[in-house]
Order: structure tokens, then C-alpha cells, then sequence
């Protein structure tokens, strides 16, 4: 029989939860993963991510020096009631798919949040049927298979972002237009829809769009 009540987790927190954040702003926070983070006696996050809960009663733990050292430092502290913090959705390019591998499907919880590319997507009023999801974010995506497609989503990092998937598009000569989501849901969010030869070499923290100009 399920141990499931109206609450959905049962009688008890589940011990190990992950835990998508949005992407950003409080706001964004479902009541489904404040429920879960008001529930635990432990939470551990990025120091950026521990600062949105000042409140927090229990003990913040910032993330250790890999994800392998964290599972390990999980399975030691397996009587804590734990809460990792992700940022966005956990399963889209975040902390959920490695945990869940290393720690056993059955042993944590996951528990969804709106991802920065689904943010973005409303921002734009543009559907996301269809869309192509990838990442820069650590890999080097592969840019002839990415550009085969008509719309493309991306969450980026330092190393490879708005800047270096244009040169990428014009090393192509492909016909498409950039949209570049700075910040989103922060007081500072920029959104940018620019063809590639007009991206500049900075932003801050983005997802980037590709679309068929055509
Ligand atoms: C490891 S990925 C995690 C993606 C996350 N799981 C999600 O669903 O949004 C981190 C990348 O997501 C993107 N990202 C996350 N939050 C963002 C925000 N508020 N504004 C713009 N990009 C964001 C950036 O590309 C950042 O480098």
C-alpha cells in the first residue's frame, strides 16, 4: 500500500531530497520545496543558494571539493533529514541525475523546480515544443549536430557562452538569431535577441537560445 498522504512525502520528510530552486528569485520557489527545506535539519547548497534561506534553523553544509566527495559525505550522514539545493530543475543539466545514479533511484527524493530555460521560454511567450536542450556548461557541445536543429536551448558557463556559440554559428554560416537571458528572474535580468555577429564578449550568468532566422 502507498505510504502517500495529501502531502505527498507520507507520514515522514524523505531523508535525502534534491531540490530545484527556479531559477533564481524567491518567488520562483514552489510550495513543494519550501515544505521540503522547512522539513530538514540539514541543507547544502552553493554559498550563493544557503544566503536565500537566512532563516534556516538546522546546520548548511557548502558544497565539498567534487560530487563523488559529497555522495560519499551523504552516505555517511544517511540519519540526517537532508536537502541539496539545484538550481532551476535538478534532472535538466543539474545535481539530480549524478545523486540519483551514485545514492540509488529509491533512497532520495527528488523534487522539481522551474528551470531557467522554461523561465525563459515564458519570458519570450515562445513555445517550448520542440526545443533541443543542451548544455556548454563543463563539455563542448557538438555544434554541427546542435545547428541541425531549428531551436535550441542552453545553459552555458565561462568557458563557452553566447560569445563563442556565435562564432560557432558564423563559422557555419547558418541563418539564425540569438536570444541571450542574463539574470533571469534577478533585479538585473537582461534578455538580448540579437543576430550572431552583435553578441558581445560578456554576460553574466545565461541560457542562450538559438533560432532559425528563416
Ligand atoms: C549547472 S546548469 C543548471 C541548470 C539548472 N538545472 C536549470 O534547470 O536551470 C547552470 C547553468 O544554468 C543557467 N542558469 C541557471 N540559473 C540561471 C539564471 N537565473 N539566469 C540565467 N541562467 C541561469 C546558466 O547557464 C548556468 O551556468
Amino acid at each position: 500500500m502507498s505510504r502517500t498522504t495529501e502531502d505527498g512525502f507520507g507520514r515522514d520528510a524523505p531523508r535525502l531530497s534534491v531540490v530545484g530552486l527556479g531559477p533564481g528569485d524567491g518567488r520562483y520557489l514552489t510550495p513543494g520545496a519550501r515544505r521540503l527545506i522547512d522539513r530538514c535539519s540539514l541543507l547544502i547548497g552553493s554559498a550563493r543558494q544557503l544566503a536565500c534561506f537566512p532563516d534556516f534553523p538546522g546546520e548548511k553544509r557548502t558544497f565539498g571539493p567534487s560530487l563523488a566527495a559529497l555522495a560519499d559525505w551523504l552516505d555517511a550522514h544517511a540519519e540526517l533529514t537532508t536537502v541539496v539545493l539545484a538550481s532551476g530543475d535538478p534532472m535538466l543539466y543539474g545535481i539530480g541525475d549524478y545523486l540519483a545514479r551514485r545514492m540509488g533511484a529509491e533512497n532520495l527524493h527528488i523534487e522539481p523546480g522551474i528551470s531557467a530555460v522554461q523561465y525563459l521560454f515564458s519570458r519570450l511567450r515562445l513555445p517550448m515544443n520542440e526545443v533541443y536542450l543542451a548544455s556548454s556548461h563543463g563539455r563542448a557541445p557538438d555544434f554541427d549536430f546542435l545547428l541541425s536543429h531549428p531551436k535550441v536551448a542552453m545553459v552555458t558557463d565561462q568557458h563557452i557562452g553566447p560569445h563563442e556559440i556565435a562564432r560557432e554559428i558564423l563559422a557555419r554560416a547558418r541563418p539564425r538569431v540569438m536570444i541571450i537571458g542574463e539574470n533571469l528572474s534577478y533585479p538585473d535580468e537582461r534578455i538580448h535577441r540579437l543576430p550572431p555577429e552583435r553578441v558581445a564578449r560578456h554576460y553574466a550568468m545565461n541560457v542562450v537560445v538559438i533560432l532559425d532566422a528563416r
